[in-house]
């Protein structure tokens, strides 16, 4: 098992390139079996995630073809099977994409139904709902989601709840039914604006992505396109947190600052200089943050992919500060790590107080889920002494080369497996 050994107090100093957004690009692979025609899309992180889902992808026919770490070609034109086994869903969850998908192009899909996760339970029923309103017969069968339907029709679609997975499948579906589909109170997240950018680039008609409502006019089919995936907010997000925490002074390159705007306003707030460049941030901490409060809500809102990264800063703020998490209820198991490392810290229900502390101490802690795993590491980095941090296979699902990252900004971290490895490492450092 894979672990990443940190010596912290080294203020990360320097800049960072940030890769191509997870969440948009598993989308956008998804869709791409759209067409019978070939999709290249690059700009693709090189993380875990993606390559299940490429493997997901080749597994019911489609080829996949890996230009290099960050471009692919994808023709869904030989797909004979219409099944997506539990083996892909189980590691990621996204492969429920192929769903919407598979439904739109091919009227049929049967895909593995996602259980629960770390962050919590995850309900799909939104997305089984957009699913039968365009006309789709779903049923659960033996684990599975059985989706058909002779045809599927635009509909007008009120979802009980912003989802951004939901948002994400039924426009999918949608883009191939007959006629126009409303969706109202869908998610804006700019994940979401890319897809369907994504999409419309293949020929679709889908007009309002970024607002509360998206209009779609079916098309019979879609066609060849080439299409770069935005950068990745959260990971950018993280980095600029690191630079908080570790009282240091970090360019995020490649980004689109409006996309952080909800990152940035926080930074400004606990007392960071934040500075906006056309596609960088700087982000300088001088030491000295104060404490604030923050709730995750959906886009434009704070990310709830970026709570434990806050969390952690917040723990080396002067004052108390609270965090209410409203999207997932088991998003706080980080702070009991964290409150290994010395961190104050108290929860009730789905909020947290946090109490600044002036030091966190080096410890040896578990990364619960891909974010907090993340801002683990920004512990690490900001405490005294040796910090192991241990499962890191969640970091490495979304996040490349993610200790080489650091490293470039000044870090001391290295990622270990054995016991040896890290008497060498501590050894070195000390
Ligand atoms: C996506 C992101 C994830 C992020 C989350 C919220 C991907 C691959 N993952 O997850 O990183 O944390 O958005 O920004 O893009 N819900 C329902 N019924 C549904 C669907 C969702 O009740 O059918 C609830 C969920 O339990 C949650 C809320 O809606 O409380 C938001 O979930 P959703 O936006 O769907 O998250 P995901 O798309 O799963």
């Amino acid at each position: 098992m894979e672990q990443y050994i940190i010596k912290g107090g080294n203020p990360l100093v320097g800049e960072v390139e940030i890769g191509g957004a997870k969440n948009a690009a598993l989308a956008i692979l998804a869709a791409a079996i759209m067409t019978d025609e070939t999709v290249l899309i690059d700009n693709l992180p090189d993380v875990n995630d993606i390559n299940v889902l490429l493997d997901a992808i080749a597994g019911i026919g489609a080829s996949v073809h890996r230009i290099d770490r960050h471009t692919v070609r994808i023709n869904g034109k030989g797909i004979t099977n219409f099944d997506i086994e539990y083996e892909y869903i189980k590691k990621i969850r996204a492969s429920y994409y192929l769903l919407g998908a598979l439904l739109g192009k091919y009227k049929k899909a049967v895909v593995a139904l996602p259980g629960g996760c770390n962050i919590g339970s995850r309900p799909i029923d939104q997305h089984l709902k957009g699913f039968r309103a365009l006309g789709a017969e779903v049923e659960i069968e033996h684990g599975k989601i059985i989706a058909e339907a002779e045809k599927l029709v635009g509909k007008h679609i009120y979802f009980d709840v912003v989802s951004v997975g939901a948002t994400i499948n039924v426009m999918m579906a949608a883009a191939m039914a007959d006629g126009l589909t409303i969706m109202e109170n869908v998610a804006k997240e700019p994940h979401v604006v890319d897809v369907a950018n994504f999409l419309n680039s293949m020929g679709a008609n889908i007009r309002g992505a970024g607002t509360d409502v998206i209009k779609i006019r079916g098309v019979r089919s879609l066609h060849r396109t080439e299409y770069s995936v935005i950068p990745d907010q959260i990971e950018a997000g993280t980095f600029m947190f690191a630079a908080a925490a570790t009282k240091g002074d970090v360019t995020v390159c490649n980004v689109i600052p409006k996309h952080l705007e909800a990152t940035i306003a926080k930074l400004v707030e606990i007392g960071c200089e934040v500075e906006e460049f056309d596609d960088a941030v700087r982000v300088v901490s001088k030491g000295g943050l104060t404490s604030t409060h923050v709730k995750t809500l959906p886009y434009p809102g704070f990310p709830t992919d970026m709570q434990p990264q806050i969390g952690v800063t917040l723990a080396l703020c002067k004052g108390t500060s609270m965090i209410t998490e409203s999207i997932f209820e088991n998003r706080f198991k980080y702070l009991d790590e964290l409150a290994r490392m010395g961190a104050c810290v108290k929860v009730e229900g789905n909020s947290a107080s946090i109490e600044g502390v002036e030091k966190l101490s080096g410890a040896r802690v578990s990364a619960p889920d891909l974010r907090a795993g993340a801002a683990l590491c920004i512990a690490g980095l900001a405490a005294d002494g040796i910090t192991i941090v241990d499962d890191i296979v969640y970091i490495q699902r979304g996040y490349e080369r993610f200790e080489e990252k650091l490293r470039g900004l000044g870090a001391v971290i290295e990622r270990v497996s054995t016991e040896r490895e890290i008497r060498r490492f501590t050894l070195k450092v000390s």
